[in-house]
């Protein structure tokens, strides 16, 4: 009967018996009660394979190819299609299409590590800024970005597109990023939501979690960026969190993200088809991605069995609406599919500039004169990683390579050095291309593996040039998580290649640099002795070895800090007790030889560190690192003077004047970590809870920095209580240049106790 109904409202409609409401900002109730069911659960579900649909089709995944998905239009009742594209390191659509002469090149900027290796969210919003130019100049709608896990182990596959081990480093990177691209008129999807941290398994993996780890690690990180920025929408992640998939769990989805939170936009799935798609609608999953029939038919059949509610579905619906209006395409925005890439590249070159990271410096390595002699080692001079792989990466026009940065920055290269490289590149593209035909498609290609050079030749370079520069590359993208050996650890290869650079130069007196073009973090401590400076630019973005040249040459002087720690062994993060480190697809899992038996790791992931992710453990127990978390080194020193704090209405305001005590100019980002007083639950040695970056300061030149921090933020999670809770009592106020190099303390008095209740969710199956 109902069905019935809807069918003669719905024919009544089409026949303009009855005068169609056409979608506006005020007028979504009244579309709601137009839409049909068949309409509204069309609304719910991806258009990306609508060609293959009956009845609504939206075209829209022709209009912008390469987009990865888009949202289904309602004609009769002015409801656009919407276009959703990747992220995070820029826009990712297909560069050329069939029978168009004209390319659809985007931007590659520095990936998301990078980013939060600037420290810096003025210049963090400036690039997604002009990332969000392109989005809106190409006709898409929503940025699927940026991607903000928390780095809990080194090996996660995706970490480069990810900011940092810490939340408030990585809620503060995303709260510029949504508000950079947000400023254009477009959409963000801040993802993956959450406790996506590893890619092995991860359509299935069941992260198990304590409510303190996750409210103070894994979502805090989401908290900040939902309260900040408001971002359009969340994508929720493909792993299971506590025993139900994250899209799901509503406690997750409604609980914590709207009613607590506040989060007013969409939730949509990472891109799959999983059968609970009641679930999510019920959850407050409201769109499925990339959307598929079975979908649809799914939530039809749910609303007319009462599983899901009339409620239920009209507020996935109103959700969909409010989205829609705030749209490019709800707008008619006549896209010009011309952003400004040139002036887009600029600020590429610039934000990495701004963002690399000098890890070593002995005895003033750094920087070079600019016009020396210089044999330039490593294949990922020449086949230099701009971003990673997989969803992404970006189909840039070009990725400038660190022999043609050096070279055009007036630096002369070995020649027959150079030439080795290229020809070994070609040779493999050209066997690659021959046999497989793939891995150098979009996806983002197959990384070279070091190729090794005699030891013969190294000595004879040495005596022709005046500097060795030696670059390490490391791939890594979705789908799968690095390595211990080979990866995390330096191949046997590129040991012995450090190593008779290092020996043939020093014997000559000349300096041997590293430059460590990776995506996530590698083993440091057992070699970096043996060279003399370190450059650490990840995967900088199309115009990132430009930048790095910048580095050596002094021309830019170096003020990125690492978002994250680089431990001794991998070993010492405790994360990695239960990190799948050496798992391949093939090993058994089972299958096919009876019951199968959850493995470790891959169907389920402890996370028994609880709350004790990188420096918060390495810190409060005392272990050695290799470089600490905030390190960065700069071409001239500072100076902290003694804080300011005051007392404001909700906590503290802190003042620190930072002076460039150097010979040239610089920038410092400062630290601001706070001790708690002790009694109570167990806490950090230290947490990271403000920073703030100086200008550029001349030799001499002074600024003063001042940061705000809250109670409220002050707030460690009682899982007996479930409640964020303050303790009164001093609190140390630790400036740093690192979280291993305090500058200046000062105590900050928490006259009472607070405490901030929140619902008792999100529990461990026990
Ligand atoms: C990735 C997401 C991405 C989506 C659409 C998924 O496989 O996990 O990060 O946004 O695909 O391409």
């Amino acid at each position: 009967m109902k069905r019935f109904l809807a069918t003669l409202a719905a024919a009544c409609l089409l026949t303009g018996l009855f005068a169609q409401p056409q979608l506006n900002k005020d007028n979504i109730e009244e579309v709601i009660a137009a839409m049909t069911l068949q309409e509204k659960a069309s609304l719910l579900v991806g258009g990306a394979r609508a060609a293959m649909v009956n009845g609504v089709t939206s075209g829209v995944a022709a209009e912008v190819p390469g987009a990865a998905g888009n949202t289904r239009p309602v004609a009769r009742l002015g409801i656009p299609a919407t276009v959703l594209a990747d992220g995070p390191a820029g826009l990712r659509i297909n560069p050329t299409r069939a029978n168009d002469k004209q390319t659809y090149y985007a931007t590659g900027f520095p990936v998301g590590t990078l980013l939060a290796s600037s420290w810096d969210t003025a210049l963090v919003e400036e690039v997604t800024k002009a990332m969000g130019n392109e989005v809106l100049e190409y006709g898409v709608d929503v940025l699927l970005a940026p991607g903000m896990n928390i780095h809990r182990n080194p090996l996660c596959g995706r970490n480069f597109e990810y900011f940092s081990e810490d939340p408030l480093l990585s809620g503060k990177m995303a709260a510029a990023y949504v508000r950079g691209i947000q400023s254009n008129g477009v959409g963000t999807s801040i993802k993956h939501y959450a406790v996506n941290n590893q890619e092995t398994n991860r359509n299935e993996n069941d992260a198990r979690v304590s409510p303190r780890a996750l409210r103070e690690i894994y979502l805090k990180n989401f908290e900040i960026a939902v309260k900040e920025a408001d971002p359009w929408t969340v994508m929720s992640s493909y792993n299971q969190l506590n025993g139900e998939y994250t899209q799901q769990k509503k406690d997750l989805l409604t609980t914590v993200l709207r009613d607590e939170w506040g989060f007013k936009g969409i939730v949509m799935t990472d891109w799959g088809n999983k059968a609970g798609t009641v679930k999510s609608a019920k959850a407050g999953n409201d769109l499925m991605e990339p959307g598929n029939q079975n979908e649809i038919d799914r939530i039809i059949a749910a609303v007319e069995d009462g599983t899901i509610s009339q409620e239920e579905l009209d507020r996935n619906v109103r959700k969909m609406l409010q989205y829609i209006v705030r749209t490019p395409h709800f707008r008619h925005y006549k896209y010009s599919n011309k952003p400004d890439l040139k002036a887009h590249a600029a600020v590429a070159r610039k934000a990495a500039g701004e963002a690399i990271v000098l890890l070593r410096n002995e005895n003033k390595a750094l920087p070079l004169k600019g016009d020396e002699k210089v044999a330039l080692y490593g294949v990922s001079s020449v086949d230099f990683v701009a971003g990673g792989t997989g969803s992404g990466n970006v189909n840039k026009a070009y990725v400038v390579t660190m022999d043609e940065a050096l070279k055009d920055a007036g630096f002369q290269l070995d020649a027959a050095l150079e030439s080795f490289y290229r020809k070994h590149k070609e040779y493999d593209k050209a066997t690659r291309d021959l046999t497989a035909g793939a891995g150098w498609s979009t996806w983002g290609g197959t990384k070279l593996a070091e190729t090794a050079i005699p030891v013969q030749a190294i000595n004879l370079e040495a005596g022709n040039n005046d500097v060795a520069v030696v670059v390490i590359g490391r791939n890594a993208g979705e789908g799968a998580d690095r390595k211990m050996m080979d990866d995390f650890e330096l191949t046997a290869v590129e040991r012995e290649l450090l190593q008779n650079v290092s020996t043939a130069y020093h014997a000559l007196g000349k300096k041997v640099v590293v430059v460590l073009n990776i995506g996530g973090v590698i083993e440091t401590n057992s070699w970096k002795n043996l060279v003399d400076a370190i450059v650490l630019p990840w995967s900088p973005g199309q115009e990132g070895a430009r930048a790095v040249a910048d580095i050596l040459t002094g021309k830019v002087n170096p003020s990125g800090k690492l978002p994250m720690t680089f431990p001794v062994n991998f070993m010492d993060h405790p994360s990695s007790a239960n990190f799948p480190y050496n798992y391949t697809p093939t090993t058994n899992r089972g299958f096919g030889r009876g019951p199968r038996v959850p493995q470790k790791d891959v169907d389920y992931t402890d996370y028994a560190e609880g709350i004790w992710v990188g420096y918060r453990h390495f810190t409060t127990r005392g272990v050695d690192v290799s470089y600490p978390f905030g390190f960065g080194l700069s071409y001239t020193t500072f100076s902290y003077t003694k804080p300011v704090v005051k007392a404001t209405a909700d906590g503290f305001e802190a003042s620190v004047t930072v002076t460039n005590t150097g010979s040239v100019a610089g920038r410092e980002a400062v630290q601001l970590y706070v001790s708690a007083p002790a009694g109570g639950l167990e806490k950090p040695k230290c947490e990271l809870k403000a920073f703030a970056k100086t200008r550029e300061l001349k030799p001499g030149e002074s600024q003063v920095l001042t940061m705000k921090v809250s109670a409220y933020e002050l707030a460690s999670f009682n899982e007996a209580h479930s409640a964020w809770e303050t303790a009164a009592g001093p609190y140390t106020l630790l400036f740093g240049a690192s979280v291993s190099d305090i500058r200046t303390t000062a105590i900050y008095k928490q006259k009472t106790a607070q405490s901030w209740p929140v619902h008792n969710v999100l529990a461990l199956q026990q």
